[in-house]
């Protein structure tokens, strides 16, 4: 199960993320979180101590220059298509409440085509993680849809959007599951959150045209409180945590 967890900026990826993860992990599963997102929050929300003292991958210069075989900046020179990157999860991978996470950093854009070494690093490591690994990967993606390289993108099996109720997180969501379907994604999965009333999750409900409609998870004071806390561990109340149940319920049912 390799899911991509996409959405508009500050719908609720990270969050969900961290609650999918923390159910797989509880239930069994060997789960790999990935923050593929470059402002890096995930640690942070999964409630790793001093997430701050994790070198995001990116920012490994002595390993970029290992693998790759040339400087981590340089650009136009040649370097090696496919490093060996199997055995980084393992080394690289911060452990805590039964989930790896990996932390990606900033993948630079450089404009089309920019061959950088410290990219290519991190792409075949995502392929790795995406193509070779039995764990279930969840990866929390950056906000939008315009960072979605197509390659990465192909390689996950499910995508879900998360959705606030606004027009905007719709518009966005709607982009992402057209992109989706561009690149042959069979699985697109929508979750409602921070949802206040019946009327706004069927809002949503009424307006998404696209993917599978899952859950619609209730805005929670418990997990505003937790993101004002000095650990910064998602702290899910009864009723989300029900909610997550349930959307792992309907995903694992299409695998
Ligand atoms: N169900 C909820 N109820 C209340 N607050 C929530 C809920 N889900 C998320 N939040 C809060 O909303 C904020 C944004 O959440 P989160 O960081 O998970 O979103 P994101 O989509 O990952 O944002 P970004 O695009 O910046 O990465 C956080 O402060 C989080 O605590
Ligand atoms: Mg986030």
């Amino acid at each position: 199960m390799k899911l991509a967890i996409t959405g508009k900026g500050g719908v609720g990826k990270t969050s969900l993320t961290a609650l999918l993860a923390l159910s797989f992990a509880r239930a069994g599963r060997k789960v790999i979180a990935v923050d593929a997102d470059p402002a890096t929050t995930l640690a942070r929300t999964l409630g790793i101590p001093n997430p701050e003292s994790i070198t995001p991958i990116s920012e490994l210069h002595e390993l970029i220059e290992e693998r790759m075989g040339v400087q981590p900046d340089s650009i136009g020179t040649f370097f090696r298509l496919n490093p060996k990157v199997d055995d980084l999860p393992e080394k690289y991978w911060v452990e805590h409440d039964g989930i790896r996470l990996l932390i990606m950093g900033t993948i630079s854009r450089g404009g089309t085509g920019c061959a950088c070494p410290a990219n290519a690093l991190l792409k075949a490591l995502l392929m790795h993680l995406l193509i070779a690994r039995d764990e279930v990967v969840i990866l929390d993606m950056e906000a939008g849809v315009e960072h979605l390289g197509r390659a990465t993108a192909t390689a996950v099996d499910a995508f879900i959007i998360v959705l606030e109720p606004s027009r905007q997180s719709i518009e966005t969501g709607r982009k992402i599951a057209q992109l989706a379907k561009d690149i042959s994604i069979k699985r697109i999965f929508v979750v409602g959150n921070k949802v206040r009333s019946e009327i706004e999750c069927d809002f949503i409900r009424e307006n998404v045209d696209f993917g599978t409609m899952t859950i619609c998870l209730p805005y929670s004071d418990e997990v505003v409180l937790s993101a004002m806390e000095g650990s910064g561990r998602i702290k899910p109340a009864a009723d989300i945590v029900d909610g997550i149940e349930k959307l792992k319920e309907t995903i694992s049912k299409q695998y």
